[in-house]
C-alpha cells in the first residue's frame, strides 16, 4: 500500500515555494549564515521570547533561548527567535495587566503571519505567562511553555526573605517604627540576589506552576531556580520535544482541554497559589474555547488542601519547594487522592499520572502529605451577594481565620489615591472591625486592574498591634500578599457596580463560609444613591488605553478584551507582496 503522504507544513508555504515569493521568503533569512538545507521542509519553531531589560524577571532569557535552540537543533528542527512586548511587574506603569491583552494580540499576531510550525513560548515574571499563552491559544499551533525559574531565596541578616511578601511586611515594620530606613535599604539588595522571577509562590511561580498543571510546560517546569543549570536542561529537552510535537501534529488545543483546567484549578488551591491565577486561566480558556467559569473555582477548589508550605501562605521559598520535590509530587498527592484527571496529556506525550506517579518527595514540611495538609480545605472562595453579583473572591489560605466571618462599618476610599492621602491621617475615623473599601480599581477604573487590593492597614491601628483586617476592593492583588482581602469584585465600581455606592459608615457583612458578601443597605437607598453616580469616562481618548477601555470584560470574563475571546487558527495569510 502506498504510504500516506504527510500533511505539507505551514511553513513550506513560505519556504518551500520556487517563485519569486520562495525567493524573498529564503533569501532575506540567509543573510546571517542560515545553509540551503534549514528551508528543506524540517520543522520551523519559533522561540517566543519575552526578554527585557526592563523586565527584570527576564533578563536571562536570551541565555534561555540558545539553549531551547539547541534542543531544536539537536531534534533536526530550525528554529526562529522573536521577541514579543515584555511586561514587567516592577516597572511596567499603571500596571502591567493593562498590557497583557496588548501582549497577547502581539504575540498571536507574530505567531500566526509568520512561517512558523510550532512554537516554544518563554516566559517568566506574571503577566508574561499568561499573555503570550493567550496569543497562542487563539493559534492553536503545537506550543511547549518553558518558565525562567524562579531566583534564588533572598538572605537577609541570616534568614530567608521573600519577594514581596516581605516587602509588605518591612514596610509596614518601618510604618510601625519596628525596623530603621538603614535596614530597610539593606533588604533591598539582599531580597533579589539572582536572575529569576518572584521567588515566593507569588503570580509568576503560580502561573509556573498552572502551564506545568495544564500539561503545556514539562514536568518540574515550576520549581528548577532559573540560575540552576538543570532549567537550561529543561529548555534545550522543551527544543527537542518541540519538534516532534510538531511531527505528531500536537496543537495546544489536544493539552488545554476542560480536564486540562480542572487539574490547573486544583493544583493551585494545593500550591496556594496566587488570585491571579483565576483571572488569566479564565482567559486562557476563553480563548482556546473551553468554558471555564468563576463556580468552577469554588467547586473544583473545595476539599483540595494546601499542601506546599510557602510565602506568602507558610513560610519557605520556591527553591525549598524544588528541593523538596517540586510541582510533580504536589500533582502526585493530588492524584493519589482522586483530585487529578490523570489521564490529562501533556506536551512530553505522556499521561500527567505517568509523569508524576513516582514524584519523590524530600521534605514533608515543605510539601506536606494530602493526610496531613499545611492548611485545610483551602481552595480559592468565590463570593456573592449585592455587593458582588458577578462575583468576588477571597483567598482564604492567606486570610485571618476569625475575619472570614465578620460584620463592619464601611470606611471608603474612592481611589488609590485617596487612600494614600488619608490612610497615615491620624484623624481617621477608623479601627479594627472597620471593613477598608477601595473603589475605581477594577479593569476599567484603574486602568487596568492594579494589585492594590491589598491595602495597607493604617499606621494608627499597625502600631496597637492589629495585623489584618477586611478589606474589599474590585482590584486586584500581588499574588505575593496575604490578609483578609476580597478582591475581583464585579462589577466593578466604574462599570456602575453596587461598589460603586457604598458610602462611609455602611456596615457590610462577609460570611467565607456561606459564599456570601452584603452591603446591609436597602434597595431603595441604593437605588436613590445610584441616580447620582456618574460613569468615569475612558482616561485617554486615543491609543490602546482608548480600545482597553472600550472593550475590557470584567473580572469574572477573564479581563480579556471581548474581541479576543476564542480563536481564529493558524491560517496562512495571504502573500505580502
Ligand atoms: Fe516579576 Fe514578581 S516582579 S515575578
Amino acid at each position: 500500500m502506498a504510504k500516506k503522504k504527510a500533511p505539507e507544513r505551514r511553513s513550506a508555504r513560505w519556504f518551500g515555494r520556487q517563485d519569486i515569493y520562495g525567493f524573498i521568503y529564503r533569501s532575506w533569512v540567509k543573510n546571517r549564515g542560515v545553509p540551503n538545507d534549514q528551508f528543506d521542509g524540517r520543522p520551523v519553531i519559533g522561540i517566543c521570547n519575552t526578554w527585557s531589560e526592563l523586565t527584570p524577571c527576564n533578563t536571562h532569557f536570551r541565555v534561555l533561548a540558545e539553549h531551547v535552540r539547541h534542543g531544536v537543533l539537536e531534534a533536526g528542527g530550525f528554529p526562529l527567535e522573536f521577541p514579543v512586548m515584555s511586561l514587567g511587574e516592577t516597572l511596567l506603569r499603571p500596571t502591567a495587566m493593562l498590557y497583557r491583552n496588548l501582549a497577547s494580540m502581539d504575540a498571536e499576531e507574530s505567531i500566526r503571519g509568520n512561517p512558523l510550525d510550532g512554537v516554544v513560548l518563554l516566559g517568566g515574571c506574571d503577566k508574561t505567562t499568561p499573555s503570550i499563552l493567550m496569543g497562542a491559544a487563539s493559534v492553536d499551533l503545537p506550543t511547549v511553555f518553558v518558565s525562567g525559574g524562579p531566583m534564588l531565596s533572598g538572605k537577609y541578616r541570616g534568614t530567608d526573605i521573600g519577594s514581596g511578601t516581605n516587602v509588605w511586611s518591612m514596610s509596614e515594620d518601618l510604618r510601625a517604627g519596628k525596623i530603621t530606613l538603614e535596614e530597610f535599604h539593606e533588604a533591598e539588595s539582599c531580597m533579589h540576589r539572582s536572575h529569576g522571577h518572584c521567588m515566593t509562590m507569588g503570580t509568576a511561580s503560580t502561573m509556573a506552576s498552572m502551564v506545568e498543571a495544564l500539561g503545556v510546560a514539562m514536568p518540574g517546569n515550576a520549581a528548577i531556580p532559573a540560575v540552576d543549570a538543570r532549567r537550561n536542561v529543561l529548555a534545550r529537552m522543551a527544543g527537542r520535544r518541540i519538534v516532534e510535537l510538531v511531527g505528531e501534529n500536537i496543537c495546544l488545543s489536544k493539552i488545554l482541554t476542560r480536564q486540562a483546567f480542572e487539574n490547573a484549578i486544583r493544583a493551585n488551591a494545593a500550591i496556594g497559589g496566587s488570585t491571579n491565577a483565576v483571572i488569566h486561566l479564565i482567559a486562557v480558556a476563553r480563548r482556546i474555547g473551553v468554558e471555564l467559569k468563576l463556580a468552577d473555582w469554588d467547586r473544583l477548589g473545595r476539599g483540595v488542601h494546601t499542601l506546599v508550605n510557602l510565602m506568602p501562605s507558610g513560610k519557605y521559598l520556591m527553591e525549598d519547594f524544588y528541593y523538596a520535590g517540586g510541582l510533580p509530587a504536589v500533582l502526585r498527592e493530588l492524584g493519589a487522592n482522586g483530585l487529578l484527571h490523570r489521564n490529562a496529556l501533556t506536551v512530553n506525550g505522556k499521561s500527567i499520572w505517568e509523569n508524576v506517579k513516582d514524584a519523590p518527595c524530600w521534605n514533608r514540611d515543605v510539601i506536606t502529605p494530602f493526610k496531613r495538609p499545611f492548611k485545610k480545605n483551602t481552595g480559592i472562595a468565590v463570593l456573592r451577594g449585592n455587593l458582588c453579583p458577578g462575583g468576588a473572591i477571597i483567598k482564604p489560605s492567606a486570610a485571618t481565620p476569625r475575619l472570614l466571618k465578620h460584620r463592619g462599618r464601611a470606611v471608603v476610599f474612592e481611589s488609590i489615591e485617596d487612600f494614600h492621602r488619608r490612610i497615615g491621617d491620624p484623624a481617621l475615623d477608623i479601627d479594627e472591625k472597620s471593613v477598608m473599601v477601595l473603589k475605581n480599581c477594577g479593569p476599567k477604573g484603574y486602568p487596568g486592574m492594579a494589585e492594590v487590593g491589598n491595602m495597607p492597614l493604617p499606621p494608627k491601628l499597625l502600631k496597637k498591634g492589629v495585623t489584618d483586617m477586611v478589606r474589599i476592593s474590585d482590584a486586584r492583588m500581588s499574588g505575593t500578599a496575604y490578609g483578609t482581602v476580597v478582591l475581583h469584585a464585579v462589577p466593578e465600581a466604574a462599570a456602575g457596580g453596587t461598589l460603586a455606592l457604598v458610602q462611609n459608615g455602611d456596615l457590610i457583612e462577609l460570611d467565607v463560609a456561606k459564599r456570601r458578601l452584603n452591603l446591609l443597605v436597602s434597595s431603595s437607598e441604593l437605588k436613590k444613591r445610584r441616580q447620582s453616580w456618574k460613569a468615569p469616562k475612558a482616561p485617554l481618548a486615543r491609543g490602546y488605553w482608548k480600545l482597553y477601555f472600550d472593550h475590557v470584560l470584567q473580572a469574572d470574563q477573564g479581563a480579556d478584551l471581548d474581541f479576543l475571546a476564542g480563536k481564529s487558527g493558524s491560517f496562512v495569510p495571504r502573500d505580502n507582496h
